[in-house]
């Protein structure tokens, strides 16, 4: 923590996406590290921005509307930045497979786009890269770690890919640093739950919440791990500050695995409410799924010190406190 207010105290950081989940709830903990904080957001309706997730710290942030495929506004505001933390993107996987050429365009040519204003206006700022599991695929072994193929099932995984690997491009050939983080899913407040286009977790929270019937596709076996939000804000920043970094590619990931039936028992204990039911796999969903997928994680454990802290028990129950008290402003 010491280290962290260190490196982040007075520095000028921006990020993309910043009214969304991760990115709102990485810019308050740069708030309370000191950072000087700009905020990006498009506050495109079927994403995750909302201007109620920075409601307690809007005095205290820069905020810009604007989209990260306007170059003339990106090439602005990544002038005089320390840091960009560079999460805005279309995250629907089941979105990218209906519109494709949008997921292309936000998530690979606003990429390059905010790379290259970097290259002409800023060099010397340090990226950190959102990258996601879903670029490995069906898992051909498991715990994947970050020298398993990549084979990506859905459009996004593969824009996603391509945007990580122009991160890595531009580190090693113009020294631009950045680091590329492929986290698995993550969970807690600020997630978007107003339609169940953009993960499971968040809508399967809603659910519970709202004391109605979690649908889940097939047996209910499917395992995976899940990171809280405040650790995931912790790997960002501790990727932010290592040089070490530069250049890698790191896989988040959590040592408690669980079917998603033991999942959505576990958040309907903890709601209080709702139950769930095992329906058959709709077929255009069915077409992209994984499997099992969980991620071996020693790279980053090892090199850069960084592991999850919160067990999933605790994570829920501050997830679910947090929609039960918020839900409303969440639906809209
Ligand atoms: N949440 C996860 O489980 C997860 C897992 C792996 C990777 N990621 C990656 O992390 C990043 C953040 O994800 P999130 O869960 O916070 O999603 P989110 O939808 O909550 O946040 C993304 C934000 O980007 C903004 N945005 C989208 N397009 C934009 C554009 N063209 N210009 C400016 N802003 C734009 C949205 O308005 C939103 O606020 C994404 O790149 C996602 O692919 C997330």
């Amino acid at each position: 923590m010491n280290n962290l207010i260190k490196a982040y105290h007075n520095k000028k950081v921006l990020i993309t996406g910043g009214l969304g989940f991760i990115g709102s709830n990485l810019a308050h903990r740069l708030v309370e590290l000191g950072a000087q904080v700009t905020i990006i957001d498009s506050l495109i309706w079927a994403y995750g921005g909302n201007m109620f997730n920075i409601e307690d710290i809007k005095e205290k942030v820069n905020l810009n509307i604007g989209d990260i495929r306007d170059r003339y506004s990106i090439n602005h505001l990544v002038k005089g930045q320390d840091y960009l933390f560079n999460l805005a993107g279309q995250v629907s996987h089941i979105d990218s497979m209906k519109d494709p050429f949008t997921d292309l365009e936000i998530n690979v040519t606003g990429q390059v786009s905010i790379l290259e204003s970097c290259r002409q206006y800023n060099p010397g700022i340090k990226i950190i890269y959102p990258s996601s599991r879903q670029i490995y695929g069906k898992p051909q072994y498991l715990p994947v770690d970050e020298i398993h193929p990549v084979c990506p099932t859905d459009v996004n995984g593969i824009n996603i890919n391509a945007g990580e690997w122009y991160h890595i491009l531009y580190n090693n050939v113009y020294g631009i640093r950045a680091t590329s983080l492929r986290m698995t899913n993550v969970y807690g407040p600020r997630q978007m739950i107003k339609h169940n286009r953009q993960g499971f977790i968040g809508w399967f929270v809603r659910m519970a919440v709202e004391g109605k019937k979690i649908q889940i596709y097939g047996d209910g076996e499917q395992k995976r791990d899940l990171n809280f939000v405040d650790d995931v804000c912790d790997a960002l920043l501790m990727a932010g500050v290592s040089e070490k970094a530069n250049g890698q590619i790191y896989n988040l990931g959590d040592q408690e695995v669980v079917s998603l039936k033991d999942l959505a028992q576990l958040i309907i204990q903890i709601s209080g409410q709702g139950n769930f039911e095992l329906i058959p796999w709709p077929k255009d969903k069915k077409r992209i799924d994984i499997g099992d997928y969980y991620g071996n994680f020693s790279k980053i454990k090892t090199e850069l010190g960084w592991k999850p802290k919160t067990d999933l028990k605790n994570g829920l129950k501050i997830t679910v406190e947090y929609y039960k008290k918020y839900l409303d402003k969440y639906l809209v």
